[in-house]
């Protein structure tokens, strides 16, 4: 996949993405899907009722629909999930619940730096990403930094599995017992502790509503992976961008807020975690500007070069600009965390995240990035991956 937006007349070296060469290089969408890169497009096959997810599910093909993890439901019943589980990504329950448990966390992970005067970011960014995607999903039975590690050496034997030959074969075997490790340690305590106890999180909803041991693991491993993984990988690119730029950290140093939130959006925007989403229409459908869709097309909703598209981006589409989604009048999150039914839900909690984690980690005496992170492609989340960065403060 190619990125198409040329670079800026104004500024012509303003190219600000540190994932465009791999992502040109690494990403292998499925072939059959036609690419979307216009953002006004995308967002009427998004949002659209006619069309449906277009993620290969085989899996769930012939299992029950109403035990099929809410990422792989479409119609009424993914609506009627969506507002059961929309509770718990409110602004009032992440004012009252999560914002305590991301406080908390980063107080430990920089007291943790301060002591030792260096730490990997992506280690540091999992363990808070874990914990906040946790106290929602209810894995809060075991210790929270094993928990992490466990899921990491899960997620690193699944990258593995992805090579041909032997060395993809014994990836594959590890990381089927790595998840089951994770089920025996993390996931079968929580749900027995919940089947005595409604703690008003995911897995109590699962509980109540009949959900076998193995149907919870899958979704455990959903929010494991569109939760957890897609939030490590953003703190990190986050932190990097700011401890390169000089400028922008300053401004995100002295901005209240609303400019911290500007700044990580269009982070995302020109460096989406998820680069790609499939879908395909059920129904014939017109999109605003009259083009017309026949049921069975395929679309692959190109994320990175629907955020850098000048009809809806302005000029410059590739430098990072705070006041960009202002100036253009478009949403801040542009499409990096997708549109209509399957929209996100957890893009608020994890913008929160990741700002208290970098607003702290920014303020930290003597902070410098020390080794700057090497690249990598995840399949699992269709996105790159950051790994070994590793950060350095004064010690306290
Ligand atoms: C920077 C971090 C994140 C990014 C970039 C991201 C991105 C996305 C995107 C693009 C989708 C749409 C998928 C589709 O349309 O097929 C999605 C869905 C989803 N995300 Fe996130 N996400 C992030 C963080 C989170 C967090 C923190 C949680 C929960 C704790 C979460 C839970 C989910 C769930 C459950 C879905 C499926 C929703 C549905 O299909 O209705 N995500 N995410």
């Amino acid at each position: 996949m190619t990125d198409s937006a040329t670079a800026c007349p104004v500024q012509p070296r303003s190219d600000d993405r540190k994932s465009a060469a791999l992502a040109d290089s690494a990403a292998r969408p499925q072939p059959g899907f036609a690419p979307v890169t216009s953002f006004a497009f995308a967002r009427d096959i998004m949002r659209s009722p006619a069309v449906r997810q277009g993620m290969e599910a085989d899996y769930f093909a012939d299992k029950d629909p109403g035990r099929t993890p809410v990422i792989f439901l479409d119609g009424e019943l993914h609506k009627k999930r969506r507002a059961q589980l929309a509770r718990y990504f409110t602004p009032k329950a992440i004012k009252d619940r999560h914002q305590l448990v991301m406080e908390r966390t980063t107080a430990e992970l920089m007291a943790q730096l301060r002591r030792n005067g260096r730490g990997r970011l992506d280690v540091l960014s999992l363990r808070l990403a874990c914990d906040v995607a946790a106290e929602i999903v209810g894995l809060t039975n075991t210790d929270a930094s094993a928990m992490s590690s466990r899921l990491r050496k899960k997620f690193r034997a699944s990258s593995r599995g992805k090579r041909s030959g032997l060395l993809g074969k014994l990836g594959r075997l590890e990381d089927v017992a790595r998840t089951l490790w994770f089920f025996r340690r993390d996931v079968l305590p929580a749900i027995r502790h919940r089947q005595t106890q409604d703690m008003d999180d995911v897995i109590s909803f699962l509980v109540r509503e009949g959900y076998s041991d193995q149907e919870i693991l899958v979704e455990c491993m959903t929010y494991a992976t569109a939760g957890m993984i897609t939030t490590r990988e953003f703190i990190v690119m986050v932190a990097w961008q700011l401890l390169e730029k000089e400028d922008l950290r300053r401004q995100f140093l002295e901005g209240g807020e609303e400019v911290q939130f500007a700044i990580l959006d269009e982070i995302l925007r020109i460096d989406p975690v998820a680069a790609y989403l499939y879908r395909r229409a059920d129904q014939d459908m017109t999109s605003s500007d009259g083009r017309q869709v026949k049921a069975g097309e395929r679309f692959l909703v190109d994320i990175r070069n629907i955020n850098l598209d000048e009809a809806a981006a302005g000029e410059c589409p590739l430098a990072i600009d705070p006041e960009r989604s202002k100036r253009e009048k478009m949403p801040s999150n542009w499409m990096s965390f997708g549109d209509g039914p399957h929209r996100c839900p957890g893009a608020q909690v994890a913008l929160h995240e990741t700002r208290v984690f970098i607003d702290a980690l920014l303020r930290l005496p003597g902070i410098r990035l020390a080794v700057p992170p090497t690249l990598g492609w995840l399949e699992e989340i269709n996105g790159y991956e950051l790994h070994g960065a590793i950060v350095e403060c004064d010690r306290a």
